[in-house]
């Protein structure tokens, strides 16, 4: 099983548990995802939901491997579901990261309610180097927190960052020991139990409000490009490189 699943004194929590391949997530763990935070919506006892991965890996984004197989090209696709789930959840997500969140491990934090990351968590949005485009909002969302040129480190450069960073650029809350991290984040997921679930979900709602259109629109101009880039000469010899152990070469395009 590599989506785990489970339910604990209000909290749903969905574990990526694929470390044999630095849980990347195919298709079928996204789907496994999406049903995991509508069963959550759905249920009245859950208060809120935790994402964590395994000691030392959030996760190394999409499996490259079954996305060179079956390419996201719709909205209807598992990858589209989950985070149009994500982003569509009213309850608050938390998410409790260790070790690498590339590439969607990234993006996905953008859009929970809060992230504790560990001292040595490395988050990265590197795109560009795997011939591709950034995802889910992250194009508008990064410059609109860190300023243009910054924004350019991580998105155009693709450059990775730390937890410490991601606490500065505003999108983690702390960071704390790895073996912490899963802990203090359940602790803030069930302090939920004790509040209102109505008024918790307004004010959630509102929160995104203002930001949901342009967000929405950037994604759907984002999506169009990302599915055409995945086919791109430039993405195929990222892939391959990355599966035959090697740098790429970009110097022919
Ligand atoms: N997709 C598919 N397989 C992946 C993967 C991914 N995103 N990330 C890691 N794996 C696989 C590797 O191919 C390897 O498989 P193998 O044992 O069959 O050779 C296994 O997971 C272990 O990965 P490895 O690279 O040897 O581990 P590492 O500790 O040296 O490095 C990472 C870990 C996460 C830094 C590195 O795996 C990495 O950069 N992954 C790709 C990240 C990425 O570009 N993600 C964006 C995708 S859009």
């Amino acid at each position: 099983m590599t989506i785990k699943t489970a339910t604990l004194n209000g909290v749903a929590t969905i574990e990526i548990a694929r470390p044999e391949k630095k849980n990347a997530i195919t298709q079928a763990m996204y789907a496994q995802m999406a049903d995991a935070l509508d069963a959550a919506m759905a249920d009245n006892a859950v208060r809120a939901v935790l994402i964590t991965g395994q000691p030392g890996i959030f996760t190394s984004g999409n499996d490259i491997e079954d996305f060179m197989q079956r390419p996201p090209s719709s909205t209807e696709s598992p990858a589209f579901v989950f985070m149009k789930a994500l982003m569509g959840c009213d309850k608050p997500v938390v998410a409790a990261v260790t070790g690498a969140a590339i590439g969607i491990g990234t993006t996905l934090l953008l859009h929970c309610d809060f992230v504790y990351v560990s001292d040595e968590a490395r988050l990265a949005m590197p795109f560009t180097s795997l011939g591709l485009v950034p995802e889910f909002g992250s194009s508008l969302i990064v410059p609109q927190l860190l300023g243009n040129v910054r924004a350019a480190e991580k998105l155009l450069l693709g450059d990775p960052f730390t937890g410490a960073d991601a606490v500065e650029m505003g999108i983690a809350n702390a960071v704390l020991p790895a073996a912490e991290v899963a802990p203090h984040a359940r602790r803030i997921a069930e302090r939920f139990n004790a509040l209102p679930p109505g008024a918790v979900r307004e004010t959630k709602r509102l929160m995104r409000r203002g930001r949901a259109a342009a967000i929405n629109e950037t994604i759907g101009v984002e999506g169009g490009l990302f599915a055409s880039r995945l086919q791109s000469p430039e993405a195929k010899e990222a892939f391959s490189a990355f599966f035959q152990k090697r740098k790429p070469d970009f110097s022919a395009f």
